[in-house]
């Protein structure tokens, strides 16, 4: 598959996913936490699809388009490893959504990130939360939900946490 066709599907599944869990989403209160603005599609389509939710935005950098910039309170800037292990007494509540976008395309980098963000994950998130990852987490005290129809396996992971 060329990588044109690659980003397609991916971008595809993003929007299909993001879509899926905001409705199921509206039963469960609580903010959602974005990791990795980067350009800021997914932040974009997140407080598109879920109007009045609180979107904590994590990245390490300002790279995105400008008509994406998350308000002050709401950019968390640093390295996750230590802003999603800090955060809580800025966010206050455990988060409804996690979408994590931080996968490196480097199988090393991201059997490493796996390992720090599975925990801190776990510790962020709800019980009833959801947790969408394009990478595989470990993540014992969820259950993996299966996905919409369309999206190829492996490509994106949907927990939710047992309440
Ligand atoms: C693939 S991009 C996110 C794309 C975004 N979902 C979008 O739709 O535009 C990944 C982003 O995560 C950030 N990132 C990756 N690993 C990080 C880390 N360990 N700490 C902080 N930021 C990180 C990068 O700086 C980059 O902006």
């Amino acid at each position: 598959m060329s990588r044109l066709d690659s980003f397609i599907r991916r971008l595809t599944a993003q929007k299909i996913l993001l879509e899926h869990v905001a409705e199921q989403v509206k039963e469960v209160p609580g903010p959602i936490l974005e990791l990795g603005l980067g350009n800021g599609r997914t932040y974009d389509h997140l407080r598109e699809i879920l109007p009045g939710r609180d979107i904590y935005v994590f990245d390490r950098d300002l790279a995105c388009h400008p008509s994406c910039i998350p308000e002050g309170d709401f950019m968390i800037f640093g390295e996750i490893r230590d802003t999603l292990a800090f955060c809580e007494p800025r966010i206050g509540e455990k988060a409804a959504f996690i979408h994590a976008d931080i996968g490196s395309g480097d199988p090393t980098t991201d059997l490493a990130t796996q390992s720090w963000l599975s925990p801190l994950i776990d510790d962020r998130c709800k019980p009833g939360g959801y947790v969408l990852s394009g990478l595989a987490l470990d993540l014992p005290g969820f259950e993996e939900l299966e996905k919409p129809e369309g999206i190829r396996p492996g490509r994106y992971h949907l927990y939710r946490k047992k309440a």
